[in-house]
C-alpha cells in the first residue's frame, strides 16, 4: 500500500455548500491534493472568494465558483453542465450543502419542515441524479453529509434528524443500485464541528459552548475533510454504502 491510494489528485469534484465550514474545507483540501473543484452555494458573492482563494494559492487544483441552490433542479443541472464544460467530467460529488434551525416539534411549521427536508435530503437527490450520467461514465464516488443527529435522534431538530436519516438511507440504497456501474456511494455523519453555521445556530462561538450540553471534543472542518478525501480515494475501495461517524470521544473518559 502506498499513500498514493489516498490521493484525489487528477479528479474533478463538485462540493455543494462550499462557501463556509465543512464544505469549504473539503474544497480546499481537494484542490490542495490536486483535484479540480466546482464550489457552489446559494450566493455567487459567498462562493467567489473561496474559488479565488484556491486559485491564488499554490494549490495545484483549479476552482470554479457557481451560484446554485441545491433545491432548484434547473440550477443544479446548470452546475453539473458548467463543471463538465470547465473540467471535462465529474469524478466525485460531495453533497455537503445543509442547514437547520432549532425548534420544538410542535412549533415546526409545514414550511419550516419542508425547507429543512428540501435542502438536506431533496438537494442530495437533485445533485446526485443530475450528476449521475457523468459519474457513471467512468466510475466515481458520491459522498453525502449526514449527521449524528440522523442516527440517534435529535430533540429540537426533529426535521433535521429525519432528513439526515433519509440521507443515510439513500446512501445505502443508491450504493447497491449503482455498485455494478462502478460508482461508490458513502456518507459521513459528523458530531459537533465548529463551523459558522453551527455557531450561528447555537448563538455562541465554539469556544463558548456550554460543555455540559456538548460533552465531546468539538471537531474541526479539516477532520471531516480528511474522511471525505479518504472516501473519494482508492484507499476506500472496499467501503460501499456506509455511513461513517466522526464525533471524537467524550471529554472525560474514566480509566477502568
Ligand atoms: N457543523 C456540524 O457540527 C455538523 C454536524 C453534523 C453534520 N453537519 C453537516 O455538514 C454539512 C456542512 O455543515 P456546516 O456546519 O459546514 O454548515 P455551514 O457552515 O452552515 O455551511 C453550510 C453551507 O451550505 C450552503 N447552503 C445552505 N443552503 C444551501 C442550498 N440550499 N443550496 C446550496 N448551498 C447551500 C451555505 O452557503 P450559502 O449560505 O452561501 O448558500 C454554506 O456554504 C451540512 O450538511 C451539515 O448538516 C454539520
Amino acid at each position: 500500500m502506498t499513500t498514493d491510494r489516498f490521493a484525489v489528485a487528477g479528479q474533478t469534484a463538485i462540493v455543494t455548500g462550499a462557501s463556509s465550514g465543512i464544505g469549504r474545507a473539503i474544497a480546499e483540501r481537494f484542490a490542495e491534493d490536486g483535484a479540480d473543484v466546482a464550489v457552489c452555494s446559494r450566493e455567487q458573492d459567498n462562493v467567489d472568494p473561496v474559488a479565488e482563494e484556491i486559485t491564488e494559492s499554490d494549490r495545484p487544483g483549479e476552482a470554479l465558483a457557481v451560484e446554485c441552490d441545491v433545491t432548484d433542479r434547473e440550477a443544479v443541472e446548470a452546475l453539473v453542465e458548467a463543471t463538465v464544460e470547465e473540467f471535462g467530467g465529474i469524478d466525485c460529488l460531495v453533497n455537503n450543502a445543509g442547514a437547520s434551525f432549532m425548534a420544538g416539534f410542535d412549533d415546526i411549521s409545514p414550511n419550516g419542515w419542508g425547507t429543512i427536508v428540501d435542502i438536506n435530503l431533496t438537494g442530495t437527490y437533485h445533485c446526485t441524479q443530475a450528476a449521475a450520467e457523468h459519474l457513471k461514465d467512468g466510475g466515481g464516488t458520491v459522498i453525502n453529509l449526514s449527521s449524528v443527529a440522523g442516527q440517534q435522534g435529535s430533540p429540537y431538530m426533529s426535521h433535521y434528524g429525519a432528513a439526515k436519516a433519509g440521507v443515510s438511507n439513500l446512501t445505502t440504497s443508491l450504493a447497491y443500485e449503482w455498485a455494478g456501474k462502478g460508482v461508490r456511494v458513502n456518507c459521513v455523519a459528523p458530531g459537533f464541528v465548529a463551523t459558522p453555521g453551527v455557531e450561528q445556530q447555537m448563538g455562541v462561538s465554539a469556544d463558548e459552548v456550554d460543555r455540559e450540553e456538548v460533552d465531546r471534543r468539538i471537531g474541526e472542518s479539516e477532520e471531516i475533510a480528511d474522511l471525505v478525501q479518504f472516501l473519494a480515494s482508492e484507499a476506500s475501495s472496499f467501503i460501499v454504502g456506509e455511513t461513517i461517524t466522526a464525533r471524537g470521544v467524550p471529554d472525560v473518559m474514566e480509566t477502568p
